[in-house]
């Protein structure tokens, strides 16, 4: 029972949390944002480190949200707040990185949508305009912003609807077809000629390229590809039923995203390779690639195309509702909402945000604060400072703060599960992953061009934890 005498609410099924969780999980990160980082960061050393990431740490830190959501049946900021007031702050800023996440993540949920609608309205028959096109289409003072609104609006009615009717069935239906459309294109795309070099692009790994700003950049990207670092997982534990598997489904998740990520670095460099594009080519790499790929493709191009991009937009569609769910959450558990006035109220912050986001990439490019633009802003923020600094508070919460048998019992389901390797999770928990966390974010802040966003992301989390216990 929470504070307004209602049962709390819960997943149907183990499959629908299961896809739930991965649906937040693979998103725009995996399709949109892996291959890009990858393309700029050399291929297929980035892809390594980024593997080593994902398993060595991001795993057992959603083991660690999952056990920390579930034992205390509260979102992100309750569970901590449940432990002590100090702690507060951990769970706050997680809530604020969802704000700046949803922030610029429905814009580029918008182009997808966009890009359903322009794979039938000409966008592939003139295959050397697609750059332009891109560039002038983002740049768009109004186009971008209406389908950021009717991705939004999908959004709101999901989310509006509850945990099981509305984020569920969602996840039931769109996942299982992501993956088939990706198999499909990454099938297509290997059976080109030329198709190995992008195959040895991913697969053979070139250490030179690897500085600092790798590791920063491969920590980031699996902590956001993972949902991971700001209570979003602590959430969706919360709503998990006492006799599931913890371990297990995290473990499921994990390998889930990872396949999505590299299924769609499968359906992108050979074919690109194959076609003579280049990969570092950025935030629009998908937007322009992948289009002029299925340019080359006759009659079938268009149709595919459209698959393409509404996979994109089911994938991104499942991680936002997860992201606004978190802050949702936040209102409804700890400000006594109700869960429709949190979703408007909420979302129409959202809204604002996103006009700056968009706007920063055409008129307003020139308005810039500590250097960069909202776009940007907003998303190296989360990406290179709070998502990691939250998973870190998260471990040390964990390993230092909860006692270990509350854990164990968590994690085994009162003994009638096993889970071996807790002791190894425990330490990677308590010692391992605060001290690895830390020096990369030391060696990455430090190497980083834009120091003064660096700072200011650091002193938010300051003062922030310094008014905690008013929050
Ligand atoms: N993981 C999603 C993606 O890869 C984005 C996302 C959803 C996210 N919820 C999150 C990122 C929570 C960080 C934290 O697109």
């Amino acid at each position: 029972m929470d504070q307004t005498g209602q049962k709390r609410e819960n997943w149907g099924s183990r499959f629908g949390f299961i896809m739930a969780a991965a649906g937040s999980a693979v998103g725009l990160g995996n399709i949109w944002r892996f291959p890009y980082l990858t393309g700029m960061n050399g291929g297929s050393a980035f892809i390594l480190i980024y593997l080593f990431f994902v398993f060595v740490i991001c795993l057992s830190v959603m083991i660690a949200e999952f056990t920390v959501g579930r034992n205390s049946g509260k979102a992100a900021v309750g569970a901590y707040k449940s432990k002590s007031r100090n702690w507060t702050f951990a769970g706050v800023i997680g809530v604020l990185s969802g704000f700046l996440i949803m922030g610029f993540y429905p814009v580029v949920g918008g182009w997808a949508l966009a890009y359903v609608v322009k794979s039938f309205t000409g966008l592939l028959a003139a295959p050397e305009a697609i750059g332009d096109s891109f560039g002038a289409f983002i740049g768009n003072p109004v186009e971008p912003l209406i389908w950021m609104a009717l991705f939004l609006a999908m959004n709101i009615f999901i989310v509006s609807r509850g945990v099981a009717k509305g984020i569920e069935t969602a996840g039931k239906i769109l996942m299982p077809m992501l993956f088939v459309i990706l198999l499909l294109i990454a099938a297509r795309g290997l059976t080109l000629e030329g198709a190995s070099k992008g195959v040895e692009f991913l697969f053979k790994p070139d250490f030179s390229v690897v500085t600092g700003q790798t590791f920063l950049a491969a920590l980031g990207q699996a902590f956001f590809s993972l949902s991971l670092g700001m209570g979003c997982m602590i959430t969706y534990g919360s709503y998990l039923n006492k006799s599931e598997n913890l371990a297990q489904n995290a473990a499921i998740v994990t390998v889930m995203d990872t396949s999505a990520a590299l299924l769609a670095g499968l359906a992108m460099f050979p074919a690109m390779f194959a076609f003579g594009f280049e990969p570092a080519a950025g935030p629009g790499l998908v937007f322009v690639v992948v289009p002029s790929i299925f340019a080359q493709m006759g009659a079938l191009g268009p149709i595919l195309s459209a698959f393409f991009f509404v996979a994109l937009v089911v994938a991104a569609l499942t991680s936002s509702v997860s992201l606004l769910e978190v802050v949702v959450a936040y209102l409804m558990d700890e400000r006594s909402w109700t869960r429709k006035k949190a979703v408007y109220i909420s979302s129409a912050i959202m809204v604002a945000m996103c006009i700056m986001a968009s706007l920063s990439l055409g008129v307003m490019s020139g308005v810039t604060f500590l250097g960069v633009g909202a776009f940007d802003f907003f998303d190296i923020l989360t990406d290179k400072i709070f998502l990691a600094i939250g998973g870190l508070l998260l471990a040390v919460f964990t390993g230092w703060f909860v006692d270990k048998e509350v854990l164990r019992q968590e994690l085994t389901n009162g003994g009638t599960v096993s889970f071996a390797l807790f002791e190894v999770w425990h330490g990677l928990i308590k010692y391992v992953i605060p001290v690895v966390i830390a020096v990369i974010a030391v060696t990455g802040i430090m190497s980083i061009s834009q120091k003064g966003l660096m700072i200011f992301g650091l002193a938010v989390i300051a003062v922030l934890a310094l008014v905690s216990k008013k929050l």
